[in-house]
């Protein structure tokens, strides 16, 4: 582990204090600050969602378990659905869904939300899944992904979303993981105006998966691709029974879902999270941090296969009844404006995205924003890794017509909802900093003894209480859990995240701290590549890292080891490159190969990782004094420079 350096320019000097107009209308007041944490979620509990039966404990602490909103009983779905239409809202968009296709756009009110879902629900019952039955999801951005989200939860049959990029192998790990029965896909997925063969993937991964007896598929693209007798069906020959699928009654702690991310070995992590504790912190933190109001037109546009999607494009929004867009392609398809056209048709005022799609919009230019008319947009945010200064600034200027606040949010996979951000309206903003702790959550940053350190030093970001949409655990890993998260400070839940606090007890993210790299906001561990690249039969070792890039946040470098008989060329390069994207999916290519005889390594055998990011970033070696062969290093090094020169 290394200690963070303090990279990140120092702006306190640039403030942006809300506009009086904002702050009047804002959801958030200052007050919110004053309130006790029990009265805050007390409170945010009762009204925030509907119960089937009230709660009658707020939680229970038992480090490194939490339980929220003991005695409760609901259902996520009633709340993300079935409520707003006995509100009289089913004539309410819930989204705008716009296809990659330029043609293709549908408008899916809360009474579509809710036919949809029970005809899929009951298809699913028919199939034998039942309250507990592990469902796995593996589609692209398609209105049918949060349905089929929702049908889950309906029905009580805890689900796992798989990012659609990812390979075979990555989907079989987490349906085996789960145990999954069930999966439901799509023929294909449209991506640059390509098709991406989800079918054909789905079927290698369900091929490993015993566990899975039934496979859903979706018609999107219409292209033929093999169907199973008997195992495989198609989504609209079997969702058909619009007979009403009662909401089932689930206990606070129920498993809604499992997430699985990347941690420090080869192995993803099944992130649990339960219902009641979840839903809540998910709804009230949309509410207060993106300032939604009933006629507000919300677009996240994350990936519903990760967690941004999960908590801020499905259950946040949908529990507060929020109208969405979900766009299915990439933001330059068929041309860059793609998304400025987006906010323009359906009058976008609130935009949540992450840096890396910002520094390609500040690439591509400022003419394409300038084509559309953006002066709906009153809110925007980012998410998921560091934002720096000028991104921060370009964003707001550009697409905020210089007016707009922005939040920077910062959260995690396990922490469910967002922990540090600014309260739009309440909240002095500094570019490149994401402020506040949200009301209630007591986030510090610590030093290597555990001792908290005071403003400007840099030390780990910690959370000393618990927090309802908090997980619950890693599925079946309980050393795991314990280890990961609250082994390095008794009872205190380690982050894994540099940061510093200035002097207005403002927040600077740092980044990682572990070996988790951080690609285009897309967490990738530096084991699992390596894995990759050793299961390659020419490698005969494998070395992983992270460099800064201007554009993605972070850049993969592997370092390989070639087996004796094999040649370093550049066709090698391009065939590890893609064996890691078979094995992984195409987010985990390295952008550059080194091939090295050798690799450094301290006398006992470890390889010095830290070298080989000071080699990465170009910096000056640290401490080679334990390194068994010191020439081993300038010897990377050479090849790296003469590689760079080549380019
Ligand atoms: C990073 C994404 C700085 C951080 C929601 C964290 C951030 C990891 C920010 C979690 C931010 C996320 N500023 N860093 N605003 N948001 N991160 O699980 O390193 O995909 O630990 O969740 O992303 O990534 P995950």
């Amino acid at each position: 582990m290394t200690t963070p350096a303090i990279e990140t320019i120092l702006t306190e000097d640039r403030r942006y204090p809300p506009s009086e107009g904002f702050a009047a209308q804002a959801n958030a007041q200052p007050a919110i600050y004053d309130e006790d944490f029990e009265t805050f979620w007390e409170r945010e509990g009762r009204e925030r969602i509907s119960w089937f039966e009230p709660f009658t404990q707020l939680y229970e602490w038992k480090p490194p378990y939490a339980k929220w909103f003991l005695g409760g009983k609901t259902n996520v779905a009633y709340n993300c659905v079935d409520r707003h239409v006995e509100a009289g809202l089913g004539d309410k968009v819930a989204f705008h869904w716009e296809g990659e296709p330029v043609d293709e756009r549908r408008e899916i009110t809360f009474a579509d939300l809710q036919r949809e879902t029970t005809k899929l629900a009951n298809a699913l019952k028919a199939l034998g899944v039942r309250k507990g039955t592990a469902v796995g999801i593996y589609m692209g951005m398609v209105p049918e992904t949060p349905i089929a989200m929702l049908a889950c939860a309906r029905i009580g049959a805890p689900h796992t979303v798989v990012f659609g990029g990812f390979s075979a192998d990555s989907l079989s790990d987490r349906l085996r993981d789960m145990e999954c029965e069930v999966l439901i896909t799509q023929d294909e997925a449209w991506r640059r105006g390509t098709t991406v063969p989800l079918k054909r993937t789905a079927d290698e991964a369900v091929a490993a998966s015993p566990s899975v007896k039934s496979v859903v598929v979706l018609r999107r693209t219409g292209n033929e691709v093999p169907m199973q007798d008997g195992r495989d069906h198609w989504w609209d020959d079997i969702a058909m029974d619009k007979t009403a699928c009662p909401c089932e009654p689930m206990d606070a702690e129920d498993l809604l879902y499992l997430l699985y991310t990347s941690g420090t070995t080869a192995k993803p992590k099944g992130i649990v999270h339960t219902t009641a504790g979840y839903l809540t912190g998910v709804a009230t933190t949309h509410h207060y941090i993106f300032d939604v109001k009933p006629d507000s037109v919300y677009w996240c546009a994350a990936d519903v296969g990760w967690v941004t999607g999960h908590s801020y494009i499905v259950y946040g929004p949908l529990a507060n009844g929020t109208t969405g867009v979900l766009y299915e392609g990439t933001p330059d398809f068929p041309d860059k404006d793609r998304w400025w056209e987006i906010v323009e048709r359906y009058k976008v005022d609130i935009l949540y995205t992450a840096p890396t799609a910002i520094r390609a919009h500040m690439k591509w230019g400022t003419e394409h924003a300038e084509k559309h008319d953006l002066s709906s947009l009153r809110l925007l945010g980012s998410v998921g890794e560091p934002i720096n200064p000028e991104a921060w600034e370009w964003y707001r200027r550009h697409i905020g017509g210089g007016r707009t606040p922005v939040v920077d949010t910062w959260w995690q996979t396990e922490t469910g909802m967002i922990l540090i951000t600014p309260l739009p309206g309440v909240t002095t903003t500094k570019p490149g900093s994401a402020t506040k702790p949200f009301p209630g959550v007591d986030a510090a940053v610590y030093d290597e003894q555990g001792n908290e350190v005071g403003p400007g030093s840099g030390g780990y970001l910690v959370l000393r209480r618990p927090w309802p949409a908090m997980l619950r655990g890693i599925h079946k890993a309980d050393d795991r859990y314990r280890e990961t998260y609250w082994s390095k400070y008794d009872d205190v839940y380690f982050a894994g995240d540099g940061a510093r606090i200035d002097r207005d007890g403002d927040f600077w993210l740092l980044g990682r701290v572990d070996d988790v790299m951080n690609v285009s906001g897309h967490r990738i561990s530096t084991i699992e590549v390596e894995s990759a690249l050793v299961d390659h039969p020419s490698v005969a070792e494998a070395a992983v890292c992270g460099r800064t890039d201007a554009q993605t946040g972070q850049a993969i470098v592997a370092y390989v080891t070639l087996k004796g008989s094999e040649e370093a060329s550049v066709e090698k390069l391009e065939e590890l490159r893609n064996h890691v994207a078979r094995k992984i999916g195409p987010i985990a290519k390295p952008a550059n190969i080194v091939f090295t005889p050798e690799l450094p390594k301290t006398r006992s055998g470890k390889i010095m990782r830290r070298l080989l990011r000071d080699v990465a970033e170009e910096r000056t070696l640290g401490d080679t004094t334990t390194l068994a062969d010191p020439a081993v290093v300038e010897e990377i090094r050479d090849r790296a420079a003469s590689e760079k020169t080549e380019e």
